[in-house]
């Protein structure tokens, strides 16, 4: 059970971050702290740990849906997840992932698809994977009101054109392509950009000449924030980490010892104990006996 209430959280000092919160951070030089989380208690104990932003990933398809990439996530599965997410975290700026195929269609779905994040899952944002090919979808979105955060490099949703989930701009040809999306989709409208499996110079590069902040996920040190999927610094999903991963913890090894204690507790009836079981007065008890 928690020890901080709703209450405390809301009349405590702490300010909501907006996309306002984000820019002075860069303009001052600190470091932005992005997390992914796709439910409640999650997004409750990073809030409270005081991360910047949230972004509530497609990534959920691989990690918590267990699909081999995120091509299958729905809008309903989004939005499911947004709002439990919006339901535990008060102060970061939380950002909801625009699936594949819900802004790919036509202008006028992606604006619509991107209001119900903000309208119905408790959104602040929405972020959406692409470059020079997403200016006309970025500018009708940041048109209605919604800030837009940018993903470019590796975007997962591409991953068959890509040939994998593999580094990108490696190549000055490339490089000099990803740089030019960056200014592209901050003249359209970005607030931000998540730069994903690029080379650290190119990410720092790219940071230094972009205004908006650059939130590096493979992309080294000098972007201007960090994201990681919970669940790979967790070590809760077990199925591959990517390098540039950093495990805080072995969740996925953990959950497993606590599952086979569980088991043979429950085979060798040492569960529940006297401490976990309800009892009821004796005179009751014995009333019982009577009756029966
Ligand atoms: O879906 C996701 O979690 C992401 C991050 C890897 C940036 O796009």
């Amino acid at each position: 059970m928690s020890t901080i209430s709703p209450v405390t959280i809301l009349t405590s000092d702490r300010k909501k971050i907006t996309t306002r919160t984000l820019q002075q951070k860069k303009d001052r030089c600190e470091p932005i702290s992005v997390l992914t989380a796709y439910d409640y208690p999650t997004a409750l104990a990073m809030d409270q740990a005081g991360v910047d932003s949230i972004l509530v990933g497609d990534s959920l398809g691989m990690v918590v849906l267990g699909y081999p990439n995120t091509l299958s996530v729905t809008m309903e599965d989004m939005l499911h997840h947004c709002k439990a997410v919006a339901r535990g975290a008060h102060f970061a700026l939380l950002i909801g992932d625009m699936p594949f195929m819900s802004y790919q269609v036509s202008v006028q779905e992606a604006v619509r698809n991107a209001g119900r994040f903000l309208q119905e899952a408790g959104m602040d944002a929405i972020k959406l994977e692409g470059g020079r090919e997403r200016l006309d979808v970025v500018r009708a979105i940041t048109g209605a009101g919604i800030p837009v955060q940018g993903h470019l490099g590796l975007t997962p949703q591409s991953v068959n054109q890509l040939g994998g989930f593999r580094p990108q701009g490696r190549t000055a040809q490339a490089a000099l392509r990803l740089l030019e999306d960056a200014e592209l989709l901050e003249e359209a409208g970005c607030f931000s950009l998540v730069l994903e499996s690029v080379p650290a110079r190119l990410a720092g590069l790219i940071s230094s000449r972009i205004h908006i902040p650059i939130i590096g996920i493979g992309a080294g040190l000098h972007c201007d924030g960090q994201v990681l999927v919970t669940h790979d610094l967790l070590g809760l999903f077990d199925r591959f980490t990517p390098k540039f991963v950093k495990k805080y913890a072995s969740f996925h090894a953990d959950m497993s010892r606590a599952f086979r204690e569980y088991i043979s507790d429950v085979e060798e009836l040492k569960f529940p104990a006297a401490e976990h079981s309800i009892e009821m007065p004796d005179e009751e008890w014995e009333a019982l006996l009577k009756m029966v």
